[in-house]
């Protein structure tokens, strides 16, 4: 490893001495309580420099002397920005204390002849000050000013600067724009990572050339290691590459611990890890992107973040799988770019070259995130093993619509044209294309219909036949204002003549999932037509949490393959989602136990002899009256997951407040999780277990409730209570999974 700034420092040691004695320059203390030294634009500084904080602001410490400069006045969506006079650089360093958010649109620059030479942000969200220097010894003699910019609204959009001076003397406990360097030779450079360090911004360079664009990453600061992410550097070779963090510290750890390697094979107690549901082997994921079949594979792209287990960074990574039980991982198809990161969307087959990009092409169409949303598209000629974004990107734009994102594409026959779903806001707009290059509206929908408690994410629009009847399906993921709270999707049910969805007259909102951990679920592109089936998979998750949830080195599954299918729930029709009949293959060793009449209470005290906390427990419920009864996993610990039908409020409730780890988030267990529930004479029901993941199909997936659990040990026994009614179970099953 070649670590610049240790082969500089002697050197520059021996230069600086006799010269640190220069007194230093103030260029702006504050305490003359006038902006007399800067033009001020905007509202956010106020017409003086602060006495510390404002109302409604946590208190603001460690600034010097009586005044700074604050730019929360009136609140974080106050913008606006201080510029300074012009001066001459006189000094080594230019040291200023620095607080506030860490937003890309709050900064503190340093402009030399118009152009922006640092751009310096706090580098943890905070209200105390923290001593910054740039250094700008090669500026010497060249006129510069400084800008202080307030370009951010919402949570933290502020900044506070204090003591800007020019000195000899480096002040920071920051590194800016620390460089390591590493003369490539192996297949990856490893960082350590620690998800309660402060995020600092890399930048990947080849032989003095900027790759792509610059990544959050927190590397592990202190003592403790999470977990280690691997760059992979293979294909520079031979090639001289450079780390460059926009702002470290001096007193981080584990810096001189990044190091090439050509394996990454951790091993760490994933304790939450599930056997049989879709993973990504390491770092964030949330929704499944770009689900298309072709020749033979499944792939199942999906929102990643291959530089921790927190989401940032959206890329798309990759899987692939020949059954939709095992899933093989493939190198991350999608990275962000100069128009933003790489959101949700779709991916189709180009059967007829309408696009030109080839006879047969894999087009992903997807967000590109950044200052605004707008769709892009990139091709794949080679299954999906590498993708090309289009030259003329993006393809669809609105300025006007801040949350425009999303794109779900399929191919309509009958107008001979694709079809787009787009969240827009609070409604789905649809568009049509005969190139999937350039797009028109063709309606919009959504407006005074299902729930709006939230923004729109994710429709999907499908055929699905009832007694050979077609009606068209559009699926809306909602986030927050779910059934449950937070994250869930709705749907509507109605027609769809290649213009227009017209919604039938129900009930709405309509829920696919009353669980709180299935969301932006969508279905498969090009299913064989001998199949025919629709094919879905959702997020286990949902936004209130994801981001806290109990886990290491990687974050999140997708739930297991479902079919969609329309079905008549005795007062209208409804879109159920059973398991995929393949998910029987996946049994072992069946565990079969005898009918039984229960009037109180019969617990199987002993599920598996085997548990690795990964099965299906399968049975058929008979009430004889109708009253309430329940059933209970639990594990020797006590921890339990409670499943409570109450046939006389015809509800259905999920209890999981004593379900293991569950503190992690006010959010997580404060109420039961409902879901309406139409009596019948009897229940089948199928649930699976996977580590961390609850999924009760009842009556071949007419209710479903999915939902996310942390014991800390498996849960291993069955126990059936009920209000003192009889019920009989019958057909009782419970298979190890794998
Ligand atoms: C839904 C969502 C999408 C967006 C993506 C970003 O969970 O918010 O609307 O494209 O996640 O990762």
């Amino acid at each position: 490893m070649i670590n610049k700034l240790k082969i500089c420092s002697g050197f520059l040691a021996l230069v600086l001495i006799g010269c640190t004695s220069k007194s230093d320059i103030i260029i702006d203390d504050f305490e003359s309580g006038t902006y007399n030294k800067w033009t001020v634009e905007g509202d956010a500084f106020g017409a003086t420099p602060a006495k510390g904080s404002y109302a409604g602001q946590q208190t603001v410490e460690d600034f010097e002397g009586q005044y700074l400069a604050n730019s929360f006045n009136g609140s974080d969506d106050s913008r606006g920005t201080l510029i300074s006079k012009e001066f001459t650089i006189e000094r080594y360093y230019i040291n200023f204390l620095i607080g506030g958010g860490q937003n890309q649109d709050t900064y503190i620059e340093l402009v030399i002849n118009n152009k922006s030479v640092y751009k310096s942000r706090s580098i943890i969200e905070t209200e105390k000050l923290q001593w910054m220097s740039w250094d700008v010894k090669k500026y010497i003699g060249q006129k510069a000013i400084i800008r202080i910019v307030d370009n951010q609204r919402g949570a933290w959009g502020h900044i506070l600067v204090d003591q800007i001076e020019q000195s000899n003397t480096e002040k920071s406990i920051f590194m800016v724009d620390y460089e390591l360097g590493f003369e490539a030779d192996k297949k990856y450079i490893l960082v350590p990572i620690d998800d309660d360090s402060p995020e600092s911004v890399i930048k990947l360079g080849v032989d003095g050339k900027t790759i792509g664009v610059p990544m959050n990453i927190r590397v592990a600061q202190s003592e403790k290691i999470g977990y280690w992410i691997p760059i992979d550097i293979e294909k520079y070779k031979g090639k001289k590459v450079t780390l460059t963090f926009a702002n470290v510290r001096k007193t981080d750890k584990h810096l001189n611990d990044i190091k090439q390697s050509d394996i990454f094979n951790f091993d760490y107690d994933e304790t939450y890890r599930p056997l049989y549901h879709h993973t990504p082997l390491y770092g964030w994921m949330n929704d499944p992107n770009g689900m298309v079949y072709l020749d033979g594979e499944y792939h199942l792209f999906f929102q990643y973040n291959p530089y921790g287990s927190k989401w940032s960074n959206i890329h798309w990574g990759h899987s692939v799988s020949k059954d939709l039980k095992k899933w093989e991982y493939l190198p991350v198809a999608l990275a962000p770019d100069s128009l933003g990161s790489i959101f949700s969307g779709s991916a189709v087959i180009d059967k007829n070259n309408t696009a030109g990009f080839g006879k047969n092409a894999m087009v992903a169409i997807f967000t590109s995130a950044g200052k605004i949303q707008t769709q892009s598209l990139a091709y794949s000629t080679d299954k999906g093993r590498t993708f090309t974004k289009y030259d003329h990107n993006p393809v669809l734009t609105d300025p006007n619509i801040v949350d425009f994102r999303d794109p779900k594409v399929f191919w309509h026959d009958n107008t001979g044209q694709w079809v787009m779903s787009l969240a827009t806001s609070q409604t789905i707009t649809f568009y049509g294309s005969k190139n999937l290059k350039e797009w028109n509206k063709l309606s919009e929908f959504g407006e005074g219909i299902g729930s709006h408690e939230g923004v729109w994410e994710c429709p999907d629009l499908l055929p699905l036949t009832y007694k050979g009847k077609t009606k068209w399906i559009l699926f809306v993921s909602i986030n927050p204002g779910g059934i449950n709270g937070g994250s869930a999707t709705q749907y509507f049910i109605g027609d769809f003549d290649g213009k227009t969805f017209k919604a039938d007259n129900l009930d709405y909102p309509l829920w696919l999932d009353y669980g709180r951990d299935n969301y932006a679920g969508v279905t498969w592109n090009n299913v064989p037509a001998k199949d025919g089936r629709h094919l879905f998979i959702g997020w286990m998750n949902n936004w209130d949490y994801a981001n806290s949830v109990p886990s290491i080195n990687f974050s999140s599954a997708n739930t297991i393959v479902r079919e969609l299918k329309l079905v008549h729930n005795g007062k209208h029709l409804i879109v159920a989602n059973p398991p995929i009949a393949e998910m029987a293959e996946l049994r072992r060793n069946n565990v079969k136990i005898e009918n039984k009449q229960v009037d109180k209470t019969y617990s199987i005290e002993k599920l598996l002899n085997d548990n690795q906390g990964a099965y299906e427990v399968e049975f058929l419920v008979k009430p004889k009256e109708v009253k309430n009864f329940e059933f209970k996993l639990a594990n020797q610990k006590g921890e339990n997951v409670r499943f409570i039908f109450d046939l006389k409020n015809n509800t259905l409730s999920i209890d999981r407040a004593k379900s293991g780890l569950v503190d992690f988030s006010n959010n997580f267990a404060p109420a039961l999780i409902n879901a309406p529930l139409v009596t019948k004479n009897s229940y089948k029901i199928r649930l699976f277990v996977d580590k961390a993941s609850t999924e009760l199909f009842v009556n071949d997936g007419e209710l479903v409730q999915t939902n996310l659990v942390f014991p800390t040990e498996p849960y291993n026994s069955l126990t059936f209570d009920t209000d003192g009614e009889t019920i009989d179970i019958e057909d009782i099953n419970i298979y190890n999974l794998k």
